[in-house]
Formats: structure tokens, sequence, C-alpha cells
């Protein structure tokens, strides 16, 4: 089959690889009809290249047609339409009995010390082949794939593989007061899409900061205030004055490691790229090498006593935290993985019935699997007004 596979920093390419197969008397095999592009992807990309190996196949937001099953799986039959959740988790353990399934205990990972295995995300979380392929093998076939009714097109139902799910729980995690006002830093698929969510569910008002003009623009579209991170030299500030000089109740922080500024720490990031794999792995996870502009943004800005909700992903195991005023603002703080399927019973309904959060018309671009190599490298540079990209392997 073919599939896009990692092969260095900033180098993704499309080869063809073995066709995946049944190991397990619970899996399946789907063959993926659509798949998204990530800002997750991007770390893969450019800073997280020492925990890959060459030839590793990237993805995490696949749906598709079930093409072959396992002897034990029950629930599912060739032909069925499912979309595959990013978490591979198990649905029977501890932790997934509680909704946590991203903390799942029988995927988890002992050797690095990580949590849940993902697809196609790297060997801290178990190196799992992902869904930038024409066909994925997915295991616990009995529970971990969403069906989805036949009849609206893909993009309809893609988006509970991730962007959805982790949109909802940002927002979830947020605990916005009723009619409290939300600040979302960071405008990509997650931000956008948090931005709605907010909004649907009673949340006052919304200002969303980035520093891209389209996707500022589709923020406020969907109507949201906007602050153009350009403008200003103390966003915090600007924040604190539209509230009445307290900082927004919420704030998410849908930026993650990779925040724009701090030239020093982007070019650690760099170093570590280049550095031998095993060396870099240490730098990664001793010394902290995440750009924290965002997330030191949302600590400022938020209200005494408010809450910051951190769904963009940070990887460095010691960077530095303004703790004295974390503290002395009694600042709550969520953050993790989305836990995709105990979000997916709250969604459905809003997918079924009408298009209310708009995603029929999210995905900005939709290419042959053949184009990821150039669709990176625009997604990640923000050309050609590329916002949510998904391939049609
Ligand atoms: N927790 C989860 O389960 C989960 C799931 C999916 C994605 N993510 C993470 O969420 C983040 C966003 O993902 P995405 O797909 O929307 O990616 P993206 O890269 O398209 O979006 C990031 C946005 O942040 C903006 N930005 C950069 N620096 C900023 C700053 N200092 N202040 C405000 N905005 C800034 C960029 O212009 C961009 O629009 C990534 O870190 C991704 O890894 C987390
Ligand atoms: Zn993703
Ligand atoms: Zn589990």
């Amino acid at each position: 089959m073919r599939a896009l596979t990692w092969h260095g920093t900033r180098d993704v390419r499309v080869d063809t690889v073995d066709d995946p197969t049944i190991q397990e008397p619970d899996d399946v095999i789907v063959r993926i009809t659509s798949t998204g592009l990530c800002g997750s992807d991007l770390h893969l990309y450019d800073v997280l290249g020492p925990f890959l190996d060459p030839g590793d196949i990237l993805g995490h937001e696949p749906m598709g047609v079930v093409a072959e099953v396992g002897s034990a799986v029950t629930a599912l039959a060739p032909g069925d339409r499912v979309v595959i959740p990013f978490n591979v988790s198990c649905q029977a353990c501890t932790m997934c009995a509680q909704g946590l399934h991203s903390q799942c205990e029988t995927t988890q990972n002992h050797e690095w010390g990580t949590a849940a295995s993902l697809f196609g995300y790297t060997k801290l979380y178990g190196q799992v082949p992902g869904g930038q392929a024409e066909y994925l093998r997915v295991p616990f076939g009995n529970s971990l794939p969403i069906a989805v009714p036949d009849g609206p097109p893909d993009d309809r139902f893609l988006f509970l593989s991730d962007v959805l799910p982790t949109a909802w729980q940002a927002v979830a995690y947020a605990e916005v007061p009723r009619g409290g006002t939300l600040a979302v830093l960071g405008l990509g698929p997650i931000g956008q899409m948090s931005a709605r969510i907010a909004a649907r569910r009673g949340v006052g008002r919304v200002i969303a900061v980035d520093l891209v003009d389209e996707r500022l623009e589709r923020a406020r579209r969907h109507g949201a205030e906007t602050v153009d991170l350009r403008e200003h030299d103390d966003v915090a500030a600007v924040l604190r004055d539209l509230t009445d000089g307290r900082g927004p109740d919420s704030v998410i922080d849908a930026v993650g490691m990779e925040a724009h500024g701090q030239p020093a720490l982007k070019a650690m990031q760099k170093v570590a790229g280049l550095l031998p794999d095993p060396v870099a792995q240490k730098l990664i996870q001793t010394a902290g090498v995440d750009r924290l502009g965002a997330l030191h943004l949302a600590i400022d800005a938020v209200r005494r006593g408010g809450t910051i909700s951190i769904i963009g992903v940070y990887g460095g195991a010691a960077d530095p935290m303004p703790m004295l005023r974390l503290f002395d603002k009694q600042v709550q703080l969520r953050m993790g993985q989305a836990n995709v399927l105990r979000w997916v019973p709250e969604i459905l309904p809003l997918l079924v019935d009408g298009d209310p959060l708009g995603v029929d018309e999210f995905a900005t671009h939709h290419l042959p699997l053949e184009d990821a190599p150039a669709a990176y490298a625009a997604f990640q540079k923000k050309e050609q007004g590329m916002q949510k990209v998904v391939f049609r392997p």
C-alpha cells in the first residue's frame, strides 16, 4: 500500500510499504477514505524527530470502511463505515472506565513512562503505525472504532477522530462560568473548533488570539472577537482591558510547544533535532525545550482564580514555569491528550442532525495522499490559506 512515512526532520515521503495484517483476533483492517493532517503531526515533522525511526507511518485522524475483521470481532463487519480515535485504548481498564482513554492501562508505554499509545505518534506513544495510509490495522476492534452512518460526506464524521473531542475537552476543562469570558490562544483547527464549541455551550464572550490573517478572519466569521498577536507587545494587557481589567475567566492554550517567538528556545529545539537520537531524547526529556510563549500569556492573562485549559501539546520534562504567579493567582490548571471516546456521545448528536459546528466546511484543502509531503511543508509555514488538510488516500 501507499503510506506517508517519516524519514528525518522536515522529510516525509509517500512510500510503498507492506499492507497491515490481522495480528490479534480482535483486530480490524480499515481501508482509509479520509485522513487529517494535524498540528500534532507538525511536532513530529520538526522537533520530535529524535523519537521517530525512518519509515514510521504518521497520521492519527483516519476514517474509512472496514476491509477485514479478526475472528473475535462481532461488533463490526466488512463494509461498515468507521472513524478511528487517535488514542489506542481498550475500553476495559480502570482508566478507560473513568473516561481517561488517553491513560489506558492496557496500552501505556512503561519503557518511557508515558501514557496510552497513539496512532502514528513516536516511540513515546507506542510507535503504532498511523493512518495517513491506504490501510490501517486497528486493535480493540469491538470497542475502539466509532461506527458512523452512511450518507453524509466523510468530513461530517472525520473530525471525531481528534479535532472535535479535543476541542470539546479543551472547553470542558476550561470550566467557563455561564455567560463568562473565554480567551482561546491559537486558531489552528483545535483553537478554531474550541471557539465554536464554547459559543454553542453558552460561553458569553470568546476572544481569540493568533497571528495569521485568515485564521483570525475565520474566527471572527464564527462570532469571536479577535486579538492579533502581531499588533500588540502586551497581549495579556489587551485581554485585561477587554474584561474590566480582570482578565478572562478561562484561557485555552491551543498552541503548544512550538509557540511563535522565543528564538533561543527555537534554536535549542533545532539543535535537539540535529543531535544523535539518544542524546536528543535525553535533552528533550531532561532539559525542557518547549517554547512557552502561549502558556506564559495564558498565565499572565487569566483572571485571579480563573482556569487555564492546556490542549496544545508540550513535551519538555523540565520547562521553567512561573510557579510564583500561578500560585499567587490561585489559578486552576487542566491539561492532557484528549480522551476521544469520553466525548463522542455528547458530540455525535451535533453531527447527525444538521451541521451546527460547520464541520462540512471545516477542511480548507482536500488532497490526494501523494501530495502529503508538500502539504506538510505548506501547513507548517501556513501558506496557501491552509488551515485544515484532509487527504483522500
Ligand atoms: N491535547 C490533545 O489531545 C491534542 C490533540 C490535537 C492537537 N493538539 C495540539 O493542539 C495544538 C494546536 O493544534 P492545531 O492542529 O490547531 O495546530 P496549528 O499548528 O495549526 O495551530 C497553532 C496555531 O497557534 C498559533 N500561534 C503560534 N504561536 C502563538 C502564540 N504565541 N499565541 C497565539 N497563537 C499562536 C499559530 O499561528 C497557529 O494558528 C498543537 O500543539 C497540537 O499538537 C493536542
Ligand atoms: Zn490530531
Ligand atoms: Zn484501557
